[in-house]
């Protein structure tokens, strides 16, 4: 690959800046000086130093993020603040984007990567990885419902235009899997998470377990879950991403705040494709 494209893969700022580090000469490659930003490298087997110091460059970064309610699921966007927004330096930096897409009012778990071909795996249709939702409805779901509900996701939903949904699985949820103020006392954070101070952080109407459900979906058509519960004759209030694939959302993190995955996490997503 590019020098100019690793070394943005590893936040050291736009490719202008880049040239500009390596026309000052501070970069070699195996012991000699590269000012070439279109120079070819193998991240893997080349020994880097920058400013004379040893630099390991690394070619994929996952952050897990809990993506708040407010903001979109996009890389730019004219009128809202983005997933991208909530990052500081140096991955605010780096070429990443979102794993799939949750909408403006939907928070939870949103992985952001530079890995293309994974993204593509995890989101493509023919792959169906598990996503499971919190969703809190607004009635409640009697045992009655419960059932009817159940053995309706399971044959299929279909909506008003036709379309008939992959077999999807309910639970009924406690109240692990919501945010509160107390869930942010981290106490098994495997890397210490990051947070923009000034993130509103919405309350969450989650003490009714008779209107809180968990739902397991394997496509991700727009509004899907909302539109499955319409379906139903209900409607969702708040919808919370939990897990996809064998990752859960890391309960330390409060909305907004993210982490890199850890190595075990990454495998999980890797070998969940
Ligand atoms: N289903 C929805 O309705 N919205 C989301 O954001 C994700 C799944």
């Amino acid at each position: 690959m590019r020098i100019d494209k690793l070394f943005a893969d590893n936040g050291f700022g736009s490719r202008r800046d880049i040239k500009r580090l390596l026309h000052s000469r501070a970069v070699e490659v195996n012991g000699v000086v590269c000012a070439d930003a279109s120079f070819r490298v193998d991240p893997e087997r080349d020994v880097f130093t920058v400013e004379g110091k040893p630099f390991r460059p690394r070619t994929t970064v996952y952050l897990m993020l809990n993506k708040p309610a407010g903001v979109i699921t996009s890389t730019d966007d004219p009128a809202h603040r983005t997933v991208m927004d909530l990052l500081a330096p140096p991955w605010s930096l780096m070429d990443l984007f979102p794993v799939g897409r949750l909408d403006l009012d939907t928070e939870g778990l949103l992985v952001l990567t530079n890995d293309g071909p994974l993204t593509h795996r995890l989101t493509s249709p023919k792959t169906g990885v598990n996503k499971t939702y919190l969703a809190v409805l607004r009635d409640p779901v009697d045992e009655a419902a419960f059932a009817h509900y159940d053995a309706a996701l399971r044959t299929g939903i279909t909506f008003h235009d036709g379309y008939t949904c992959l077999p999807a699985v309910l639970a009924r949820a406690d109240n692990t899997g919501c945010h509160t103020d107390s869930d942010a006392s981290a106490e098994h954070v495997p890397s210490t998470p990051h947070v923009q101070s000034s993130l509103h952080v919405p309350s969450i109407p989650l003490n009714d377990p008779y209107r809180t459900v968990l739902l397991t979906i394997r496509e991700g058509k727009y509004h899907q879950v909302k539109k499955m519960f319409k379906a139903l004759g209900n409607e969702v209030v708040y919808l919370k991403r939990v897990s996809m694939g064998s990752l859960d959302l890391d309960p330390a993190l409060a909305p907004g705040a993210w982490r890199e995955l850890t190595q075990d996490e990454a495998l999980l997503l890797r070998e969940g494709v």
